[in-house]
């Protein structure tokens, strides 16, 4: 039997899209007011979904209890009032989309569960702008 788990979250971020080898008006031309100098900000809302067999024995996919704590550690600590660029590693080299917030988001999570469960990330930008990622 195949179920899913969700875990929502929500975080405060600001970040600057901008390709560092470009020049300044490529740049501008590219990211509109994501290229901002001063960066800007978004309401992230997240939505970790992990799916695998149910036990049989406890009637557990996940401990929701672990989910929402590795989604606080990885997550919520790391980005949360950030300035991406700026504050977290990750992003030193790596351009803060939406995409490849998601990507990171997934990576950091996936090494927190065992490897029989799937993880997938939605993570919106704004109310109506998310991206999505299972990992493929
Ligand atoms: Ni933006």
């Amino acid at each position: 039997m195949e179920i899913s788990v969700s875990r929502k979250t929500h975080f405060n971020a600001a970040h600057r899209l901008n390709v560092a080898h470009w020049s300044e008006e490529k740049n501008k031309t590219f990211f509109g007011p994501c290229n901002n100098a001063n960066y800007h900000g978004h309401n992230y809302d997240l939505i970790v979904t992990v799916t695998g067999e149910i036990d049989l024995e406890t009637g557990y996919l996940i401990d929701m209890k672990y989910l929402k704590d590795i989604v606080k550690e990885d997550v919520e600590d790391r980005f949360d009032h950030k300035n991406l660029n700026l504050d977290v590693e990750d992003f030193k080299t790596l351009n803060p989309t939406a995409e490849n917030i998601a990507i990171v988001i997934w990576q950091l999570l996936r090494k927190r569960l065992e490897n029989k469960l799937k993880l997938k990330v939605i993570l919106y930008e704004t109310e109506r702008n998310f991206v999505e990622y299972n990992g493929n």
